[in-house]
């Protein structure tokens, strides 16, 4: 029998790209779709790229609805609105997997400085496992509530992991660029078209962006974290630059890196020359390149995804395959849109 599958906020960005995952998951079906302003009509309404082949009715949100339906359910939902739902949810036995912030932390404390409100569901914090399959992989199987990582933590962290677990790092920087769908479907000035469209910018620097204590929570490190905005619709850049605590060669790195990153079926390694965002347009995958200044003694490393992808509802997906024991990387695509 598949798992069955319900989406929370199946009108949004990630909501429509779980739709799509879900589609082609071979051990996996969507049985539910649920939102709020789009309920009571198809999701074809929201999506008119999906007319006539899903034109299902987005139903409002009720836990009843959605334990009927489904085993599992997404949350693509606002931070906060997530920690509302999640307990009746979880009460009723389902397995909730959440691509907003609300569980990311394990304290909700760290949260409430973060995001500057009162968590609605502190005492699910502990509980949550942070789904960044590549770090805590022995965590998930068998989890009832599951974190999907941040975009930006999310690229950030496997650009700096083998750095970091060989004690290499202190501090690090990571400047980091992201496509305009990273924030979300609801209109405002970092979305609108004659606003964002051939301008880059950074935004939330200097300590302000509410990711940088998620990186320096999955890091264990600080973190000089700037953010930018560039006009593409998906894809993420995180250039990480560290001065490492001892003298390393580019053989070590490199080796590091391919170590590292050798269980993982999502994790490309790549040496000849830094990945572009097309390279994992509409995957789930990652693509890590790490290089070294000899000159001035710093190593850079580059790490490309899909914000979508593996910045969101892709490794959400990851997350539940290793949670339920099914192929890692079942239903995920693993060649890009190309060109
Ligand atoms: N976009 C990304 O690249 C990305 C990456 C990683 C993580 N995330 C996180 O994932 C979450 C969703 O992001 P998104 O980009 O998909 O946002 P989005 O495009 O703005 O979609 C939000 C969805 O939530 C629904 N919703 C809002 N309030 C609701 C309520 N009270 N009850 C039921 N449904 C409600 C909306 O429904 P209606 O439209 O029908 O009102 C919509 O379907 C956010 O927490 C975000 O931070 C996003």
């Amino acid at each position: 029998m598949p798992v069955r599958c319900a989406i929370v906020g199946a009108s949004g960005y990630t909501g429509v790209e779980l739709v799509r995952l879900l589609d082609a998951h071979p051990a996996a079906t969507l049985t539910h779709v649920s939102a709020e302003s789009a309920a009571g009509k198809p999701l074809s309404a929201s999506w008119s790229g999906l007319l006539g082949v899903d034109d299902r009715l987005v139903e409002p949100f009720d836990v009843g609805a959605i334990r009927a339906a489904a085993d599992v359910v997404f949350l693509g939902l606002p931070h906060t609105v997530s920690a509302r739902y999640a307990p009746a949810l979880l009460d009723a036995g389902l397995t909730v997997i959440d691509l907003g912030a609300d569980f990311r932390f394990r304290d909700a404390a760290t949260y409430e400085r973060a995001y500057g409100i009162v968590h609605p569901a502190p005492e699910l914090c502990a509980e949550a496992v942070y789904g960044l399959v590549e770090k805590n992989r022995a965590l998930l199987p068998g989890a009832r509530l599951i974190a999907a990582p941040g975009c930006y933590p999310t690229a950030t962290a496997l650009a700096a992991l083998p750095l970091v677990e060989a004690g290499l790092v202190d501090w690090l920087i990571a400047d980091c660029v992201s496509g305009v769908s990273g924030a979300g479907r609801k209109p405002g000035p970092r979305n609108l078209y004659c606003e964002v469209q051939e301008s880059v910018s950074a935004y939330s620097i200097a300590g302000a962006h509410r990711h940088r204590p998620e990186i320096e929570a999955t890091l264990g490190v600080p973190v000089t974290f700037t953010p930018h905005l560039v006009p593409m619709v998906r894809g993420m850049v995180a250039t990480v630059h560290v001065r490492p605590t001892r003298p390393v060669s580019l053989a070590e790195l490199r080796a590091a890196y391919r170590e590292r990153y050798a269980p993982h079926p999502l994790i490309t390694v790549r040496d000849d020359a830094p990945p572009a965002t097309a390279d994992v347009r509409g995957t789930a995958r990652a693509v890590v390149h790490v290089a070294l200044d000899e000159a001035l003694g710093v190593i850079t490393a580059v790490c490309v995804i899909d914000n979508l992808g593996k910045g969101a509802s892709g490794q959400a997906v990851q997350a539940m395959n290793v949670a339920l024991g099914l192929p890692e990387t079942a239903g995920l695509p693993r060649i890009p849109l190309l060109p």
